[in-house]
Parts: C-alpha cells; sequence; structure tokens
C-alpha cells in the first residue's frame, strides 16, 4: 500500500485496499455507526475494550486530540496503539503533494487583489491551487472550456476564465450565487480590460464565466446542460472537448460529475473535489444510482455505511491536531452536556427521540459564560482535572448552572415547553461519572473518520478504474491539510 501513495495503480489493488479498510473496520462498527449524543443513553463506552478507556480517562486532552491522527503514547496498552496505527495505515495520506512534480505542465497564476477580493485565506488558498491543476489537465486534454460545478459565488470560475483564459460555464442551484457570481465577474473584467489596455494588447478578449442556475440532480440532467451550453456546436454530431470540475461539490453532486464523465462524449476529464458525505444518497439495497457505494466492487461486499457512519467521514483530524488545549476540552465538555441532554429528552420528552433532534451548535455563549467563571478562578481544567477541594463544590454549581441554561437554550430550540418539573441537577449528576470518558470515547470514534472518507474516496477511484484502460486516474491532495483539510482531488482523463 505504500506505493498507493496518491493512487493506486490498478483496480485490483484499489479493492484490496477497500477490503482491508472493511475487514478492519466491521468489527468496530460499534463506534460508527453510534452517534455520540447517545452516549450516556446507550451507555456507549461499554462496547469500547475496558483497558483502553481505563487508559485514556486519564490522559492529558493534548494526547487524546492526537488520536485521530493516529499518534499513540508509549505506555499505552499494545492492542490500543495496534488500533489507532492500523487505522492511520489504511487512511490515504493527506500531506500536500508536490503538484509541479506530479504534473509538470503545471503554471501557477499568482492572484492579484482584485481578483481574491471577497475570498478567506482558505479559500484563496484553495482557488489559486485547484484552478492551476484544473489548467494543467485542461491542456493535456486539449480543452479549453470548464464547467465548473456547485461553483458557489464562482470563484474558482473567475480565475479559470480572467487569469487561466478558459471558457468558463458556472453552474450553481442557487439563483443567489449565480447573481453574485455574474455581478462579480463584470466587476473584475473592467480591471483586466484596463490592464489590458496598459499593456496595448486592447480591452477585448476578456470574457467572464458564463452563469447557469439550475439544481443538477442527475448525469442526464447534467449532460443535457452540457450539450445545451456548447455554443462552438454546429451541428448535432459536433463535440467539444470540456473538462468538469467542482470544488467541494457538496454529497451526490460529485458522483453526478463522475458519472457525467462516463457517459458524455465531450468531457474529456474531470477534476473533482468532494465534500458533505453525509448528504450522499445510499439505500441498503444498493440502488443502482446512489451516490454510495458507485464502484461494482464496493457494491459487491454488501457495506452500509448509514448517515452516523457518513458524518464521521466529514470529520478533520487535521483540525484536532492543530487544535489548542481549550478549545479541545471545550468541544468534550459540549458533547457532555449535549449527551446528557439526551438523558433529559428521553426522561421527559421520549417521542422527540424517534426522530433525530437537533439542536445546533451552542458552543459560543456557553464557552463565554464558562471562561468567565474560570478567570473568577474556578474551573481548571474541566471534566478531566480535579480542582482543588475548596473549589470543588462551586465547579461543581457552576457546571450545573451550566448544564441547565444548555439544556434550556436545547429546548428552546426543539420548541419544547419546558415541564416545571425537570430535575436538571439529578440528570447531570447521574451523567457525570461518565461524561469524563466521552473524551476517550470520542476521539477513537473519530481516528474511523479519515479511514471512512478514505473507502467514499477509493469507492469514486475503483469506479472509474472498472472502466478499463481508457481512464486513467488519481487521487491527489492537492490543498494543505492545515488550510483546506478535504484536499483530495479526483483527477480523471479519457486517454
Ligand atoms: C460547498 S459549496 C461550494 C461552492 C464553491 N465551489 C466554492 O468552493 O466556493 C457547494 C455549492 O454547490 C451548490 N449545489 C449543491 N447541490 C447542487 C446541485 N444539485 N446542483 C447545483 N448546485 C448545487 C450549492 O448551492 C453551493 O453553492
Amino acid at each position: 500500500m505504500a506505493d498507493c501513495k496518491y493512487s493506486c495503480a490498478t483496480a485490483t489493488e484499489t479493492l484490496e485496499w477497500i477490503r482491508a479498510i472493511i475487514h478492519f473496520i466491521k468489527p468496530s462498527s460499534f463506534f460508527w455507526q453510534s452517534h455520540v449524543v447517545n452516549f450516556l443513553t446507550h451507555r456507549l463506552w461499554e462496547a469500547v475494550d475496558r483497558e483502553w478507556i481505563d487508559c485514556l480517562r486519564d490522559e492529558p486532552i493534548e494526547n487524546l486530540i492526537q488520536i485521530p491522527s493516529g499518534f499513540v503514547q508509549e505506555h499505552w496498552p499494545c492492542s490500543l496503539k495496534q488500533f489507532i496505527t492500523t487505522l492511520s495505515s489504511l487512511a490515504f495520506p493527506r500531506e500536500q503533494a508536490d503538484l509541479k512534480k506530479v504534473l509538470p505542465n503545471m503554471q501557477v497564476a499568482l492572484l492579484n487583489s482584485v481578483i481574491t477580493q471577497g475570498m478567506n485565506q482558505k479559500k484563496r488558498h484553495e482557488i489559486e491551487a485547484l484552478a492551476a491543476v484544473v489548467s494543467s489537465v485542461a491542456r493535456d486534454v486539449e480543452t479549453n472550456t470548464v464547467i465548473d460545478l456547485g461553483a458557489g459565488q464562482g470563484y474558482l470560475s473567475q480565475v479559470l476564465s480572467f487569469e487561466y483564459q478558459l471558457s468558463v460555464i458556472a453552474i450553481d442551484a442557487s439563483s443567489h450565487h449565480g447573481r453574485v457570481t455574474h455581478e462579480r465577474a463584470e466587476r473584475i473584467k473592467k480591471h483586466y480590460e484596463a490592464k489590458m489596455r496598459k499593456s496595448s494588447l486592447g480591452g477585448k478578449g476578456v470574457t467572464i464565466p458564463k452563469t447557469v442556475t439550475c439544481r443538477v440532480l442527475s448525469s442526464d440532467m447534467l449532460k443535457t446542460l452540457i450539450n445545451s451550453n456548447d455554443e462552438h456546436k454546429q451541428s448535432t454530431a459536433d463535440t467539444c472537448p470540456m473538462l468538469l470540475t467542482g470544488l467541494h461539490a457538496c454529497g451526490d453532486l460529485s458522483v453526478t460529475m463522475l458519472r457525467a464523465f462516463l457517459e458524455s462524449q465531450e468531457v474529456k476529464a474531470v477534476v473533482s473535489i468532494g465534500c458533505c458525505y453525509n448528504l450522499l444518497s445510499e439505500e441498503e439495497d444498493n440502488n443502482a444510482l446512489c451516490g454510495f457505494p458507485i464502484s461494482k466492487g464496493v457494491k459487491s461486499t454488501g457495506l452500509y455505511l448509514g448517515r452516523t457512519s457518513r458524518d464521521l467521514a466529514c470529520q478533520s483530524a487535521d483540525r484536532w491536531k492543530v487544535m489548542e488545549k481549550d478549545a479541545g476540552l471545550h468541544n468534550f465538555e459540549l458533547h457532555g452536556f449535549r449527551a446528557a441532554f439526551q438523558m433529559l429528552l428521553s426522561r421527559y420528552f421520549p417521542e422527540t427521540l424517534t426522530g433525530s433532534p437537533t439542536i445546533g451548535r451552542q458552543g459560543k455563549a456557553l464557552r463565554r459564560q464558562q471562561q468567565s467563571s474560570r478567570i473568577n478562578g474556578l474551573a481548571t481544567n474541566g471534566f478531566s482535572c480535579k480542582p482543588d477541594s475548596t473549589s470543588e463544590n462551586k465547579e461543581d454549581a457552576d457546571t450545573c448552572t451550566l448544564f441547565e441554561k444548555f439544556c434550556q437554550s436545547g429546548l428552546h430550540r426543539l420548541n419544547l415547553n419546558q415541564p416545571h418539573n425537570i430535575d436538571f441537577a439529578s440528570i447531570w449528576k447521574e451523567a457525570e461519572p461518565f461524561v469524563g470518558v466521552i473524551g476517550p470515547y470520542w476521539s477513537l470514534r473519530a481516528a474511523l473518520g479519515p479511514v471512512l472518507e478514505t473507502l467514499i474516496l477509493l469507492d469514486r477511484l475503483l469506479f472509474l478504474q472498472e472502466q478499463g484502460d481508457s481512464i486513467e486516474a488519481v487521487m491527489l491532495p492537492i490543498f494543505n491539510p492545515n488550510i483546506s483539510p478535504r484536499n483530495v482531488a479526483l483527477i480523471a482523463k479519457k486517454i
């Protein structure tokens, strides 16, 4: 597998990798098929090896938040170390590839302040790298036309258009995005026209991306759009080569792109970066057109991930790796509150649990309250640290007050009237002995995230490889994972 750094040479090797992942993760399905909100109600820690939990409950938070990235401590039980390191070895490596080495014909345009207006640092980094990759692949397959699917505000489309002189069609479901893209492009165009006039090249020849508002729901829809937007076409037999791309095209949209690539004669290459795997369609009977799995190989395993596991595939180990201790601690505290709130729901509002009640992220306000209580010399290290005895009772009372506030806000968000008899203190008292284990549990579960994402990406790679030698496909981490963790591009060309 070490040789498979950026892709597998053959479908057989990809399938071998997929099988190794499935074989390894199946026995721990209790981790990836369960939701942390049920930690207390379903006593989730009881499924985990007792020795692991006993060891990790005393570990400093700094060590716990490194687990999803594959870091272990020497003194941990061997079976625990092996679990974490095997997961890490099965995950696709995320260090940013040396793009100039992998794509020798790549030219990188440095982006000026006009075209990057409105982009944050992450977006700028993504667009700079992806636009260079797309233009290099477009040159390889001799196409000048790019379709940017799920174009959002058109950042990528505009850079491809103005900096790389490609003809671009930006498709997005949101008409608001379409308008913003168009207006932004008109503004940028003026800058480029002025620049060209100054350089005595004249102001002509600057074209803006064409925007199309459409919710693309199938490859057939996408093919129809491609055909109707092909302005170079003179007769129905004519084809104009195109490249399909999408930066963080959510859920099934990335899969639709791959299907259209295979089915459409015009589309010669695809550069796709997926995201939001939670939105993928998945059916237990492996419906032919669902978003996961799409390869024959994964379909033949009968694997069903489910929404909770696909949510987990979106978790970013790299974000945790660089997280400050306090932020990690705060996250675990919130998970503890949320799990205890689930206990409250199961007692007082059991009917709500037939759905999946979501109360959003309530972290910020709570954190401010927590910080101010800590500034006043109260809690020091959340659940896992023992404060000195004089402050212990006060800290307990404070945490319980915060829990009550958390619950009240949760009930409000769920539009539930608060009955007078809710005993917040006793729920918290019941939950408290176990919430210290939520950090270890969460960290071990999160270590499965990168492997589940790898599985979803390998399914896509295999889907392309199963078409035979006429398709060349690679997976390439094109962004710095610390800036943009969803950084794997699936690049395929017809040869
Ligand atoms: C995560 S955003 C990415 C936007 C842009 N590519 C970027 O990186 O800045 C995904 C975009 O895809 C669009 N989208 C989602 N589903 C779509 C669909 N089925 N058809 C067309 N656009 C879709 C959304 O409106 C949204 O703008």
